[in-house]
């Protein structure tokens, strides 16, 4: 399924087999792995990924980190670090256009042209997909508004997370 707004498209896919050149993966502060998405892409991308994300040695909620993509069809792996949904009053909403804003900024940084987002926050962390994915879709659009050679994908895990992107697309 896709869905398209300019430069912005949706997609239902398995992040790690999107031939772009960066995929965004939600960590957590350690950055050495975990569940989810994150394991997914550990997984996939192989043991080197482990070892550079260990000499990084961490990221800070709402920020970025970048590695080499190994053994997956992307180049690149931005690792960043959602906020853990605690009710709203706790700035998670800033937290999380961070992440989005920040990995955008590195992937610029990096010549990235095209990058695909995970629904960052919305799984583990528990962050409500209907509230998140109006955050991401708000802060690819500003972005693009700035930078418009970049392709960004919006990656849905399941058809309940794609329709409400559906819905927020309409929005934009
Ligand atoms: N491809 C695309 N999307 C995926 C994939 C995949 N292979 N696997 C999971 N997702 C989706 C989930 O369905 C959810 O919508 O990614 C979104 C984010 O969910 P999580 O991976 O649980 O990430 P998050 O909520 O940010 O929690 C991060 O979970 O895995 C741990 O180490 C990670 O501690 C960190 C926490």
């Amino acid at each position: 399924m896709q869905t398209a707004s300019g430069k912005i498209s949706l997609t239902m896919a398995d992040i790690t087999t999107l031939e772009v050149d960066a995929i965004v993966n939600a960590a957590n502060n350690s950055l050495v792995g975990g569940g989810g998405v994150d394991g997914a892409i550990h997984k996939a991308a192989g043991p080197q990924l482990f070892k550079e994300c260990r000499r990084i040695g961490g990221c800070p909620t709402g920020e970025a980190r970048i590695t080499s993509g190994y053994q997956l069809a992307a180049r690149w792996i931005i690792h960043t670090v959602g906020p853990i949904w605690r009710g709203g009053d706790e700035g998670e909403d800033d937290l999380l256009a961070c992440c989005y804003r920040n990995s955008l900024i590195l992937g610029r940084q990096y010549g990235i042209k095209s990058i695909a987002f995970p629904a960052i926050s919305a799984g583990v962390y528990g962050f409500p997909m209907e509230r998140a994915c109006r955050i991401a879709l708000k802060e690819m659009k500003r972005f693009l508004e700035k930078s418009s050679d970049m392709e960004i994908i919006a990656v849905c895990f399941s058809n309940s997370a794609y329709r409400y992107y559906q819905d927020a697309m309409q929005e934009l």
